[in-house]
C-alpha cells in the first residue's frame, strides 16, 4: 500500500495536506448551494429543509462573482455574510468557493482579451460560464483579488470549514489559442527545452519542413490543413493542464496567506476530463474532491462510477477524499437525460463512500428555475418536498448520519490498474492505425472485467509506486516512458503479475516511436516484438484458438522468450500469437495482442490474477458489489446489490444502516448494507489478504 501522503499514481509526495473536515457525527452530506438565484425569503426555508434532510455541509459561492463584485473593485459581501451566518446558525458547515469559474460580464467586456480563443481562431463569448483564458493576466489578477477579499473576510468565520477554488478547471475549454496563451506557451516551452534546437529535435520538426529558427515562430497547435505535429499537440496539452493548475494555485496561495489551517481544494473531474493531467495536480490540493455524473444510458454506469471513485482515492494514495458533486437524478446535458430509478441515487452515493469518499454531495441543493441547468435534478426538486427525490434525499441524509464510524477508514487493494492522461492524449491524436480506439473504452472495459469478479483495484500512474501490489493491469499505454517500463520490469522480476494490452509501449513522451520498434521498452519484459499492426475492418471479428473472439486489432507478434497461450485462428495473423506469457524472475508478464470480447477478456484477467493467487469469491453473484474499508477497530463491508433479486452473503456484522446484527446478510434487490465487524487487535491494520476475501 502506498504511504500516507504519497500520490500513488504520481510520485512520492512530501506535500503537507490539511485533512478533510468532519462535521457532526456522520459523513458529509450536502451540495452546491446557490442562494443568489433566489429571493432572501427562500433562504429561511432552505435552512429549515437542509436541517430536515440532514445536510451537514454546502458549497457556497461557486458562481457568485457578479453578485460579489458587481463592478470592478466594488464588493457586496453583505448577502454572503447573511448566508454563511445563517448556515452556521443552523449547524451546517460551509465549503466556501471562490467564484472564478464564472467571470462576470463587466470583466469580459472591459478585458475582452480575457476571453478564450479556439484552435480555429474564434474568440468565445460570455453569457455562459468558464469564459476565460487561463493565461490571461487580467483574469488571473481579478480572480486573485476576489480570492483575497474572500480570504480576508471569512478566514475567521467559524462556519467556514474548507475552501473550494473555482469550479472544474478546464471542463469546457481544453486550451486557449489567443496571443497571450501563445506567448505563455512559448515561455513554457523555453523552460522545458531551454534551446529551440532541443525543441526541434523533440518535436521531430524535420518532418514536413517544420524546423523553427526561433521561439517567436512557434504557435499553439491552431487549426491547420493537416494534423499538427503530435509532439506539439502533446506539449500544448501539458501546458494547458499546467496553466489551469497555475490559476488554481494562484488563488490557493492567496487564500493560504490568510488561512493557514483549512484545507483548500477544487472539484476535479477524474475519469472523464481529458484536458488535465490530474496526477500532476495531486500535490496541489489538500483533499481530492471529485465530481461524477453517470452516463445515463450506459449499462455499466455503476462500474464507471466505481472506476472514478477508485481513481479519486488513488490520486492521494488511498487517503480519504470527498465526492463533491453528483446528481440526485437526471442531468441536463446528455442526449437523453434519463432519471435515476428508485434507490439508484442511494446506491451511487454509497458506492462512492464504499471506495473511500467521506460523504456525498450533490449539484445542487435547490433546482434552478432559470438558466441553462433548469432541467438538472437537485436535492430539492421543482416539485418540492412531496416528491420521490426529496424523500430519497432525506433517507440518504439518515444513512450518511449513521455511517460516521467509517470515517477515516481505508480501502486496501492489491491489484493496480494503469492510468495515464498523457497516454490518453497521445492515443487519440490523428492518424493512428485505427481512429476508433478509445482510451476510456479500453480502460473501462478492462476495469469491468475486474469489477465483475468482485476485485477492488487501485489506480496507478506512470510514476506510481507499485510496491505491495501483486497484479498490474495495463489496458492501454501507447505512450510509455522508458523509466516507467524499467520500474514495471523490476517489479515483475520481484514477483509481480503483469498484463499489458495491445498498442502499448509505442512512443515516448515526445510521441517519438521507441527506437527498438514495437513494443519499445517492453520487448524484453514481454519476451516478444511486434512486427506490424493489422487493424481489422469495421465490424470484422477474428476467432482465437481458445474460443475467444476479437475485433478491431490484430498484429504480427514474434515471440522470443514468451510462451504462446493462445493464437489467432483467423484474420491476417492466423496461427500467430494472440496471448502470451513470459516468466521474468519471480513474476510473469502477459501480453494480449488484440481486443477481446468482454467475457473472454475476463477469462484473461482471471488467469493473470490466478498467478498471484487471487480468485473470485464463489458466493458473489454478478452485479453485487462488495468493497471493504478498514478502520482502526472495525472492518466495514459495503454490499451494494445492483441486481433485481435479493442476495444473501455469508458476511457477519452489524449493518450500520439498520442496526441489525447477523451472521449472514440479506440485501434486498437494489439495496445496500454496510456491515461493521470488530477487528481482532492483531489484524487491525488493513491487509490485502482481507481485501481479497
Ligand atoms: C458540473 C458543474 C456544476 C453543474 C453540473 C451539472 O459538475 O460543476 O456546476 O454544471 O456539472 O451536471
Amino acid at each position: 500500500m502506498a504511504d500516507d501522503g504519497a500520490a500513488a499514481g504520481g510520485h512520492r509526495s512530501t506535500a503537507a495536506r490539511r485533512p478533510l473536515p468532519g462535521h457532526g457525527t456522520g459523513l458529509l452530506f450536502g451540495g452546491d448551494y446557490n442562494p443568489e438565484q433566489w429571493p432572501e425569503e427562500v433562504w429561511a426555508e432552505d435552512l429549515r429543509l437542509m436541517v430536515e434532510a440532514g445536510v451537514t455541509m454546502v458549497t457556497v459561492g461557486v458562481f457568485s462573482w457578479a453578485r460579489l463584485e458587481p463592478a470592478e473593485g466594488e464588493y457586496d459581501l453583505g448577502w454572503l455574510d447573511r448566508v454563511i451566518d445563517g448556515l452556521h446558525g443552523a449547524g451546517i458547515a460551509v465549503d466556501l468557493a471562490t467564484p472564478s469559474a464564472g467571470p462576470p460580464p463587466w470583466l469580459s467586456h472591459t478585458y475582452p482579451e480575457s476571453l478564450p480563443v479556439t484552435s480555429e481562431g474564434v474568440r468565445l463569448g460570455y453569457g455562459a460560464r468558464e469564459s476565460f483564458c487561463p493565461s490571461s493576466p487580467a483574469y488571473r489578477e481579478a480572480a486573485a483579488r476576489l480570492a483575497d477579499v474572500l480570504g480576508r473576510r471569512y478566514t475567521r468565520h467559524p462556519g467556514v470549514v474548507m475552501w473550494h477554488v473555482g469550479n472544474e478547471f478546464g471542463a469546457h475549454v481544453g486550451g486557449c489559442h489567443c496571443p497571450q496563451s501563445a506567448a505563455s506557451f512559448r515561455r513554457w516551452l523555453a523552460d522545458r527545452y531551454g534551446d529551440v534546437e532541443k525543441l526541434n529535435d523533440a518535436w521531430g520538426t524535420a518532418f514536413w519542413s517544420q524546423h523553427y529558427q526561433s521561439w517567436a515562430e512557434i504557435t499553439t497547435p491552431v487549426r491547420a490543413p493537416m494534423p499538427v505535429n503530435p509532439a506539439q499537440q502533446l506539449d500544448f496539452a501539458r501546458f494547458t493542464s499546467d496553466e489551469y493548475r497555475a490559476c488554481y494555485e494562484a488563488e490557493r496561495d492567496v487564500l493560504r496567506g490568510h488561512d493557514p489551517v483549512r484545507p483548500i481544494t477544487t472539484n476535479l473531474m477524474l475519469s472523464n476530463c481529458k484536458h488535465l493531467d490530474y496526477w500532476s495536480w495531486a500535490d496541489s490540493v489538500d483533499v481530492v474532491a471529485n465530481d461524477h455524473y453517470l452516463i445515463a444510458e450506459s449499462a455499466v454506469r455503476h462500474i464507471d462510477l466505481a472506476l472514478a471513485a477508485d481513481l479519486s482515492r488513488s490520486l492521494h494514495g488511498g487517503r480519504p477524499w470527498i465526492l463533491m458533486e453528483h446528481s440526485t437524478s437526471a442531468v441536463n446535458w446528455q442526449p437523453r437525460n434519463i432519471a435515476k430509478v428508485p434507490g439508484e441515487m442511494r446506491r451511487n452515493a454509497l458506492a462512492h463512500v464504499a471506495r473511500g469518499s467521506e460523504g456525498a454531495l450533490f449539484f445542487q441543493w435547490r433546482a434552478s428555475r432559470r438558466g441553462a441547468e433548469q432541467f438538472h435534478s437537485a436535492m430539492l426538486p421543482h416539485g418540492g418536498t412531496d416528491t420521490r427525490i426529496w424523500r430519497e434525499v432525506c433517507e440518504l441524509g439518515t444513512d450518511l448520519a449513521r455511517l460516521g464510524p467509517v470515517r477515516g477508514s481505508r480501502v486496501v487493494a492489491d491489484i493496480a490498474l494503469y492510468w495515464d492522461w498523457q497516454s490518453w492524449w497521445a492515443t487519440e491524436l490523428e492518424y493512428r492505425p485505427v481512429a476508433d480506439l478509445s482510451y476510456l473504452e479500453r480502460v473501462l472495459t478492462t476495469y469491468t472485467a475486474l469489477w465483475n469478479d468482485g476485485h477492488t483495484v487501485d489506480v496507478v500512474g506512470p510514476a506510481g509506486d507499485l510496491a505491495g501490489y501483486r497484479v498490474l493491469v495495463v489496458p492501454s499505454a501507447f505512450l510509455l516512458r522508458r523509466e516507467t517500463a524499467d520500474r514495471v520490469a523490476a517489479w515483475v522480476a520481484a514477483g509481480g503479475q503483469l498484463l499489458v494490452c495491445f498498442f502499448s509501449g509505442i512512443v515516448d513522451e515526445s510521441v517519438t516511436i521507441h527506437p527498438e520498434g514495437f513494443p519499445g521498452p517492453l520487448q524484453t519484459l514481454l519476451g516478444l516484438r511486434v512486427e506490424e499492426f493489422h487493424p481489422l475492418p469495421t465490424g470484422e471479428q477474428v476467432p482465437l484458438d481458445d474460443g475467444s473472439v476479437a475485433d478491431l486489432w490484430s498484429e504480427a507478434v514474434v515471440t522470443g522468450t514468451a510462451e504462446v497461450v493462445a493464437r489467432f485462428a483467423g484474420g491476417p495473423d492466423e496461427g500467430q500469437p494472440a496471448l502470451t506469457r513470459n516468466r521474468v524472475g519471480a513474476g510473469t508478464a502477459w501480453y494480449l495482442a488484440t481486443r477481446l470480447d468482454p467475457e473472454h477478456l475476463r477469462g484473461v484477467t482471471r488467469r493473470v490474477l490466478a498467478g498471484a493467487g487471487i480468485t473470485r469469491r464463489p458466493d458473489r453473484p454478478d452485479g453485487v458489489e462488495v468493497v471493504r474499508r478498514h478502520g482502526a477497530e472495525h472492518r466495514f463491508t459495503f454490499v451494494l446489490n445492483h441486481t433485481s433479486e435479493p442476495v444473501t452473503l455469508d458476511e457477519p456484522g452489524t449493518d450500520l444502516l439498520t442496526g441489525s446484527t447477523a451472521t449472514a446478510t440479506t440485501v434486498p434487490a437494489g439495496g445496500v448494507a454496510v456491515l461493521a465487524t470488530p477487528l481482532h487487535p492483531d489484524t487491525a491494520a488493513p491487509s490485502r489478504e482481507d481485501v481479497r476475501r
